[in-house]
């Protein structure tokens, strides 16, 4: 008997309609991939740190990126639970990106502090956009959303924790691009 391969699942979830178990899954591949350039994202900043802070943020960082592995093993196995096959391709995850890469390389700590400072900025609205699409649809993905949520805003925190100034503002206030967030920490 020949075996029927589809990208979907014939089921989801019990409670949920087929349509929408697959429409929550489609959103949260798009977290899937932004969860597996962030991982990438700060391990290439763990590599890529200089400066006489050099050990306590290159320190730091790993435990934010086992986190974040975490979240993203989290994540593709609810999509497979939701009946959609997840993709952890790099490959996908460029072609369908809608942001670059990081645009950091060998850099001081400030710098780095201050652009991931940024790229924290960035995931953490779309993944509170995506949190809000799914909450109407499916409180048990909107569950898991929100403590991701928690866990990387906590994470942005030790990030903007090194970036005060004596006024208690971010030295890299205002900065919209991480290339201009490294400059104004210098
Ligand atoms: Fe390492």
């Amino acid at each position: 008997m020949a075996t029927k391969r589809t990208a979907h699942a014939g089921y989801t979830v019990p409670g949920l309609t087929l349509q929408d178990g697959h429409k929550v899954a489609a959103l949260l591949q798009s977290r899937l991939h932004a969860l597996n350039d962030l991982q990438l994202t700060l391990k290439h900043a763990h590599w890529n740190v200089v400066g006489r802070d050099f050990i306590s943020v290159h320190e730091m960082l790993d435990p934010q990126i086992e986190k974040v592995r975490a979240m993203v093993d989290e994540t593709a196995e609810r999509v497979a639970t939701l009946g959609v096959s997840p993709n952890g391709l790099p490959g996908a995850l460029v072609a369908t990106r809608t942001w670059d890469d990081y645009s950091i390389g060998r850099a001081h700590t400030s710098a780095h502090l201050a652009a991931l400072d940024v790229v924290y900025s960035g995931f953490l609205k779309s993944h509170r956009k995506t949190l809000a699409e799914v909450g109407p649809l499916d409180p048990i993905t909107e569950d898991m959303l929100i403590g991701q949520c928690a866990q990387l805003e906590l994470f942005q925190w030790f990030m903007r924790a090194h970036l005060e100034d004596d006024d208690g503002e971010l030295v890299n206030a205002g900065a919209k691009t991480e290339r201009a967030a490294a400059n104004k920490a210098k």
